[in-house]
């Protein structure tokens, strides 16, 4: 019998608590797929997950032992209305499951993957690229505009930065010194938070995509124009944020991304066509997944970090 092999949750704490557990082959119900999985997303929202943290840990503290992971790439197993056995397709999987060799996903949350684009890169854009594209769809970025997105080089950010530069905005993104260059290459001037006060560096923005809240999202109001929108994203700090805005006379909001395969459909489009390009910075295998935790909990990342299924 086919065995399926998962790294699962199993108690809020450090990377130690991912443990692999053998399970059964998950049984899709109507309108679902069963997705032999090649690689996951690893993303921020698991480790805060993992730790206790945030809506994630709310919605599944009562039902440990849980297998994160809501990106999924792979292979179909079963042919399920328009799909068939082996069409390659990706998507934003809203109950997790990612981080396991199979799963069932509703058609409805899947995209096909261009012969042309890697797992690896379709793999990369459900989450990240999602919710670059919702957030500048939420702040409503127009041609000819600035807009300041801060954590340029991390996995939503390096896709803000293009996705942004193709409205036709005017484009600063925040980063550390040896993420320059990399940021720079995207098409954003990149301002090196580490030399001085991101506000020495600009102001007067119209749009502020906030990636890394708290703190450092709140010091990088004072760039904002007034009457300027801000879009913050990490929801731990959203409505510290919020507040922080109102007295200043800025408009800021939170946001949780959301699985829109038309949306998805756009950004696999852009990668096939060259438009966008997805950065991994690392894939690890399933069973070093505690290490892609550690890394993922750093805030250090470029681009992306995956995790690859074993055959
Ligand atoms: N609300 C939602 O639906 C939603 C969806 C996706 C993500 N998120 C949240 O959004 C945040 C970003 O996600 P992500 O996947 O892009 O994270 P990520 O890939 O882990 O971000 C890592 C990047 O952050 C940069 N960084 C760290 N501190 C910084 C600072 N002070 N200023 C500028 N850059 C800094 C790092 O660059 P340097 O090393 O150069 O500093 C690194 O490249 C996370 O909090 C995540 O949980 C929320």
């Amino acid at each position: 019998m086919p065995h399926n092999l998962q790294l699962a949750i199993t108690a809020f704490g450090g990377p130690e608590t991912l443990k692999l557990q053998q399970t059964a082959m998950p049984e899709p119900q109507d309108g679902q797929v069963l997705i032999k999985v090649a690689f996951a997303g690893v993303n921020p929202v698991d480790a805060k997950t993992r730790a206790g943290l945030g809506w994630g840990a709310e919605k599944i503290k009562d039902m440990l032992p849980w297998v994160p992971g809501f990106d999924a790439a792979g292979v179909v197993v079963n042919d399920v209305g328009e799909y068939k056995a082996g069409d390659r397709v990706a998507g934003r999987i809203v109950e997790g499951g990612g981080y396991g060799q199979y799963l069932c996903a509703d058609v409805s949350a899947l995209s096909r993957i261009p012969d042309d684009v890697s797992f690896e890169a379709a793999v990369s854009l459900p989450v990240a690229g999602l919710t670059a594209w919702q957030a500048l769809e939420l702040a409503g970025l127009q041609a000819g505009e600035t807009v300041l997105i801060l954590a340029g080089a991390g996995g939503v950010g390096h896709i803000a930065i293009q996705l942004a530069k193709a409205k036709g905005a005017n484009v600063y993104a925040s980063c550390s010194t040896v993420n320059s260059a990399f940021v720079s290459a995207l098409g954003a001037t990149a301002l090196d938070y580490t030399a001085s006060e991101l506000h020495e560096q600009v102001n007067n923005i119209n749009v502020l995509i906030d990636l890394v809240g708290g703190d450092v999202g709140e010091a990088a109001l004072t760039c904002v124009a007034k009457n300027g929108r801000v879009v913050t994203v990490p929801t731990i700090t959203a409505d510290r944020i919020i507040d922080a805005a109102k007295p200043l006379g800025i408009e800021a909001k939170g946001m949780l991304v959301v699985p829109k395969p038309e949306q998805l459909n756009a950004l696999l489009s852009l990668v096939n066509d060259g438009a966008v390009r997805v950065e991994v910075a690392k894939t690890y295998p399933l069973e070093e997944g505690v290490q892609a935790h550690i890394d993922i909990q750093t805030g250090r990342t470029r681009g992306k970090l995956l995790l690859e299924m074993p055959e």
